[in-house]
Order: C-alpha cells, then sequence, then structure tokens
C-alpha cells in the first residue's frame, strides 16, 4: 500500500530500489519550509532544503542542534503539517511517535491502544496481542488500566511509543522517543528497533546523544536548513 502525503508524489507501483537491491520506502525531497512570525511580515526560514532516502531494513539517526528543524522535517513527513516546497512519498504504512505526546489525560493505556488500534482499523485480538507485547517490551503492563493524568513522564514516554508501533508500521517516525527514559527502558527501546528492522520496518528516530551513533546504520544531520548525510 502506497501511504500519499500533502502536495506530494506518491511511489509508483514498482516499488523503487537502492543499488543495494533493498526497497526503498521513504524518499523526501527539496523540502522547503517557512514559518510565518507574528506581527511580523518577516518569516522564519527553517528548511531551505531537506532531503532523505531510507529503505528497507536500515535504522537512520537524524540529528541536528535545538531549533535546526529535525521536529518540522517529521511533522512535514507524517502530513501533520504541509511543506512550502518538495515532496515526500512512503511506500508503505507509517507509525509517528510526535516528541510531545499527543494522549488524552481521561483514557486508559487500554483505551488509548483500542482507540489508535481501530482507528488502524485492526481488529480486537490483533489490538490485544501487539498491545500486550508492547506492554511486555517496554514494561508497562501495571498501568493499563491508569488513566494518563496518573502517569509519570517516562510512562506517557512509552504509551506514545507504543501506540506508533501498534499495527506494525512499515516505516517509524519517532522524534526523540527516548527522551525520558530510565536506562533499563533505554537498552529496551533499542532492543525493539533492532528486531523492528530485522523485520524489514524502516526507522528514522530524531536523536541528540552523541553517544548514540553507532545504533545508527546512518546520520543523517540538519544544518542551517539543509540535510548533510
Ligand atoms: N508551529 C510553529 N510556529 C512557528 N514557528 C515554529 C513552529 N514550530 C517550530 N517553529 C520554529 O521552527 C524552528 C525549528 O523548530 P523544530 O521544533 O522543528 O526544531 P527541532 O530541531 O526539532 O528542535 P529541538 O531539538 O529543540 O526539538 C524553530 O526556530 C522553532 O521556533
Ligand atoms: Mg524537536
Amino acid at each position: 500500500m502506497s501511504q500519499l502525503v500533502n502536495n506530494i508524489n506518491d511511489f509508483s507501483d514498482e516499488s523503487k530500489e537502492e543499488a543495494t537491491g533493498r526497497k526503498i520506502v521513504l524518499e523526501v525531497n527539496h523540502i522547503v519550509k517557512s514559518y510565518r512570525r507574528r506581527f511580523s511580515r518577516k518569516k522564519n526560514v527553517v528548511l531551505i532544503d531537506a532531503n532523505l532516502t531510507i529503505s528497507a531494513g536500515e535504522i537512520v539517526g537524524l540529528v541536528g542542534e535545538n531549533g535546526s528543524g529535525k521536529s518540522t522535517l517529521m511533522k512535514i513527513i507524517v502530513g501533520a503539517i504541509g511543506a512550502d516546497k518538495g515532496s515526500v512519498g512512503i511506500n508503505g504504512s507509517f507509525g509517528y511517535c510526535p516528541q510531545e505526546p499527543l494522549l488524552y489525560e481521561r483514557l486508559t493505556c487500554d483505551e488509548h491502544f483500542e482507540l489508535f488500534g481501530d482507528a488502524y482499523s485492526l481488529d480486537h485480538s490483533t489490538i490485544e496481542r501487539n498491545r500486550n507485547e508492547l506492554y511486555e517490551v517496554l514494561d508497562f503492563i501495571n498501568y493499563r488500566e491508569n488513566r494518563v493524568e496518573e502517569l509519570s513522564g517516562g510512562t506517557k514516554a512509552k504509551l506514545n511509543l507504543g501506540l506508533a508501533l501498534l499495527h506494525k508500521p512499515d516505516v517509524l517516525l519517532l522524534d526523540e522517543p527516548y527522551a525520558g527514559f530510565d536506562w533499563d527502558t533505554y537498552l529496551r527501546f533499542w532492543e525493539l528497533t533492532g528486531k523492528q528492522r530485522a523485520e524489514g520496518r524502516a526507522i528514522l528516530i530524531i536523536s541528540h546523544f552523541v553517544a548514540d551513533e553507532e545504533r545508527f546504520d546512518r546520520i543523517i544531520k540538519l544544518h542551517e536548513g539543509k540535510t548533510l548525510s
């Protein structure tokens, strides 16, 4: 299944392949984006020429200083905001873990999984199976019946990540997913993404930690509005 995002070219039916023979699942070309400043005619130019190509079975890091436009680029990729110019193509389903968790204070973890599972058109038994796996691997089953308003920041971050993974998407887009995790959860996170990669999924992770570099297959840097590989 191909997913059309924004203004944006879709992949053709024949899947594109890299020189290595792996299927390209995400292609971002020449993205330009400015935000309008309030009470001013000036624009804040954030992205000038952002480009990405990611293949199945790759974990790619997107790095750059605060305010360099990493979250803006990811929001454009998932279609949460529009680009001024450029194109995005996603070949397959995607899951998005936003930097700020988008959760409902009065719903429990179980209810979140049911709500998102319904939105992804998963049947009940698949929702239950996938969510139980996520509770186990991220170690938060004890909170399944707690409302979000009762959760710690780290547990909210686990739920935020779990919701992105629930439907086992082909492309995972994770915006600083482990910022609130303790060490054990951080290690579990990397175990989990390693498994996802082995199953052929592609993962783009926004990260700040230089120490993580070796965990990525590739790092893309965003600097002064441009991507540098
Ligand atoms: N909705 C918005 N309206 C106006 N300006 C915005 C908006 N969102 C982001 N910006 C501006 O765009 C620039 C890039 O922000 P963005 O959140 O994409 O950076 P980032 O690289 O993700 O930073 P961080 O590492 O702090 O998460 C910043 O100058 C920010 O102030
Ligand atoms: Mg950000």
